[in-house]
């Protein structure tokens, strides 16, 4: 099969298109052909070496995808060749560790791509037990944008975040994979939403994503236009940032009031008043990746109509490097998918 693969940590230049053997798969295991498969910040973070410095090389990397199931490895019930499928994006590979809760736990957990070969590539051996049915109707690049940025805001915004309706909720970056399916998940468990981006482009798409107030931060004060709009700050605030935004998120939430950090696009290290967090008597939450059942959760909102991929472009699978770079240089608004069998 042909596979986009690394060879080293570096530029975008590290990505060599090249042919690869095709996984057998082993009992308990399914080969999925992938039709499509999503990139993520997250994968460029890979590539940079500022993740994971312990990779294994050479390396596919890559944790989301739409395919069909190809062939099924021994002891394997519940699928068919043909059927439509997406695989779970990071689940514990100790079958012992399979039940804990949140699957992030795990010691063994790790994400395709990461730990385990990704979907960079025309197939990948994926374990039947981390394996969903595909029956949202969408296109497969429609359906590759979904997983992790679905399955990691189901569980930021409704799991850790316990937005309900009638909230009012912050999400960050609303032009980003992570921010524009926030948005929509907040959106569909009954919140009213504002979101940030920095510029109009990226207002835009806040706003096809469905938030009712999107902020320009190039221009305008975050922090003073949520208070306004929520009547002294958010009842939950979304930080996809960290940085040198995480102290003006804190601020923008209401007293009592609950502060998700979720990612790093401004800066790993953060600093803060501790008396504007103690005073109000607020609540700074953690979330991190994402169990099946949120995925599953979330992909019923997308049956149902309630959230909707946003594809910004697909580019061939042998185009890795360019996609890298688009993603890397912020031109991508919601997500870009490659296309493994694309010329
Ligand atoms: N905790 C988890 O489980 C989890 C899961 C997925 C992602 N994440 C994290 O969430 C973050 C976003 O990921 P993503 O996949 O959504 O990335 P993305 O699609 O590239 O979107 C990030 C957006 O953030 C904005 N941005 C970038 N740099 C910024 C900066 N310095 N200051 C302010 N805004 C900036 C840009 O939008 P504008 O230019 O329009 O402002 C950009 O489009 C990453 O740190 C990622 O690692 C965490």
């Amino acid at each position: 099969m042909k596979a986009a693969v690394i060879y080293e940590f570096g530029n975008f230049d590290v990505f060599k298109y090249e042919e690869v053997s095709t996984p057998d798969p082993r009992p308990g295991y399914v080969l999925v052909k992938i039709l499509a498969a999503g990139i993520n910040r997250f994968d460029h973070y890979i590539r940079e070496g500022s993740v994971a410095p312990e990779l294994a090389f050479p390396h596919i990397l890559g944790a989301d995808a739409a395919g069909e199931v190809a062939k099924l490895g021994a002891d394997v019930a519940g699928f068919e060749v043909g059927q439509r499928v997406i695989p779970v994006p990071g689940f514990p590979t100790d079958e012992d560790e399979y039940e804990i809760r949140p699957a992030g736990t795990a010691p063994s957990f790790t994400l395709p791509g990461l730990g385990v070969p990704g979907t960079y590539a025309q197939y990948i051996e994926v374990p039947a037990h981390w394996l969903v049915d595909d029956d949202t109707g969408l296109s497969p690049e429609e359906a590759a944008t979904l997983p992790m940025a679905l399955a990691t805001a189901t569980r930021s915004v409704k799991i850790i975040g316990e937005v309900k309706a009638g909230d009012k909720v912050l999400v960050h970056s609303g032009s980003g994979g992570a921010g524009s399916m926030q948005i929509q998940v907040a959106k569909a468990l009954g919140a009213e939403v504002a979101s940030t981006a920095r510029g109009d482009n990226g207002v835009r798409v806040a706003r096809k994503a469905g938030a009712d107030l999107a902020i320009n931060t190039s221009n305008e004060d975050f922090v003073e236009r949520v208070q306004a709009w929520s009547g002294g700050g958010a009842d939950v605030v979304i930080d996809n940032l960290g940085g040198d935004q995480l102290a003006k998120s804190i601020d923008a939430a209401r007293a009592l009031g609950v502060i998700v950090a979720f990612g790093f696009s401004a800066g790993t290290e953060a600093t803060f008043d501790v008396r504007n967090f103690f005073f109000g008597q607020k609540t700074l939450r953690g979330s991190m990746a994402s169990d099946i059942e949120d995925l599953k959760w979330g992909l019923e909102q997308v049956k149902a109509g309630r959230i909707k991929p946003i594809l910004d472009r697909t580019l061939p699978l042998r185009e890795a490097a360019q996609a890298h770079k688009l993603i890397a240089n912020n031109q991508i608004k919601g997500n870009l998918v490659l296309l493994p069998w694309a010329a």
